[in-house]
C-alpha cells in the first residue's frame, strides 16, 4: 500500500520569516501525531532557511516550488537545486501548471529539471493536468499522455520510483470548483496504465499519485478514499493551519 503524502503549496503567500513562523507554530502541534502521512510544505525562497530550522524534529518535510536546471552559472534569478540541498529541502514542485502557463515552461524544460533534481536527489513532486478547454473537448487524456511522455522523457524505472506525480485538472486550481472524485479517480487510473505501458505494474503500483485543485476539509476525505489517490497537493488551504491540519488528518485516516 502507498503512504498518502499530503502537499503544502504556498505559492507566492507567506514569503516573511514572521509569517512563515505563525504558520508553523500553530501547525505543528495540529499535525505531530499523523505518521501515516507524509507532510511536505512547498514555501517561498525567502523562508526555506527559517523554516528548515523550525522543522527540524517534526514530521513536516521541507519543499521549494520550483529550481533551475544546471547547477551554477549566468542565469540572473534562478535558483540552483545545490542551493537548495545546502539548506536543507528534501522536496521541489516542478512543472506546476502556473509555471507552465505563465512562465512557458515546456514539457521538455520540466524534463531536463526533473533529471536535474534526481540526479541530486531532491524528490520531485512533478504537475501534469489539462486545461477546461481541452476537457470540455473530451482531450484531457490526450493531453495528459502527452505531458506524461514528454515530462518523462528517457528517466529509468529507479528515477521514476523516486517521483510524486500530481494530477492537477487546471480548472480545478483555485477555482473552488473541484474534480469529483470519480473524475480524479479515472485521470489517476489512466496515468497508472501510463506508467505500466512506459515502465511496468511494479512501478505503477508504487508510485503515489497526488490530486490537486481546490481541496479542502470537506472534501478531502472523499478524494483520498478512491484507490488511487494518494493525497494532494493543496493551495489555498494550505495557508491556515487549521484547514491544512484538517486535510492532512484525511489523508492519514485513509491509510490506517
Ligand atoms: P488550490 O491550488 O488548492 O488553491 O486549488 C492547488 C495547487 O495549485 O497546487
Amino acid at each position: 500500500m502507498r503512504k498518502p503524502i499530503i502537499g503544502g503549496n504556498w505559492k507566492m503567500n507567506r514569503g516573511t520569516p514572521k509569517e512563515a513562523k505563525e504558520m508553523l507554530d500553530s501547525l505543528i502541534p495540529l499535525v505531530k501525531d499523523f505518521h501515516s502521512v507524509d507532510i511536505v510544505i512547498s514555501a517561498p525562497f525567502t523562508v526555506l532557511t527559517t523554516m528548515h530550522d523550525i522543522l527540524k524534529d517534526t514530521n513536516i518535510k521541507l519543499g521549494a516550488q520550483n529550481m533551475y536546471f544546471q547547477e551554477k552559472g549566468a542565469y540572473t534569478g534562478e535558483i540552483s537545486p545545490l542551493f537548495l540541498k545546502n539548506i536543507g529541502v528534501e522536496y521541489v514542485i516542478l512543472g506546476h501548471s502556473e509555471r507552465r502557463d505563465i512562465f512557458n515552461e515546456s514539457d521538455a524544460m520540466v524534463n531536463e529539471k526533473l533529471k536535474m533534481a534526481l540526479s541530486m536527489d531532491l524528490k520531485p513532486i512533478v504537475c501534469i493536468g489539462e486545461h477546461l478547454e481541452e476537457r470540455e473537448a473530451g482531450k484531457a487524456k490526450k493531453i495528459i499522455e502527452n505531458q506524461f511522455n514528454e515530462t518523462f522523457k528517457n528517466l529509468t524505472k529507479e528515477d521514476m520510483l523516486n517521483v510524486i506525480i500530481a494530477y492537477e485538472p487546471i480548472w480545478a486550481i483555485g477555482t473552488g470548483k473541484t474534480a469529483t472524485p470519480e473524475q480524479a479517480e479515472e485521470i489517476h487510473v489512466f496515468i497508472r496504465d501510463l506508467l505500466i505501458k512506459k515502465f511496468d505494474e511494479e512501478t505503477s503500483k508504487s508510485i503515489r499519485i497526488q490530486y490537486g485543485g481546490s481541496i479542502n476539509p470537506d472534501n478531502a476525505e472523499d478524494l483520498f478514499n478512491k484507490k488511487n489517490i494518494d493525497g494532494g497537493l493543496v493551495g489555498g488551504a494550505s495557508l491556515q493551519a487549521d484547514s491544512l491540519s484538517q486535510i492532512i488528518k484525511a489523508a492519514n485516516s485513509t491509510f490506517m
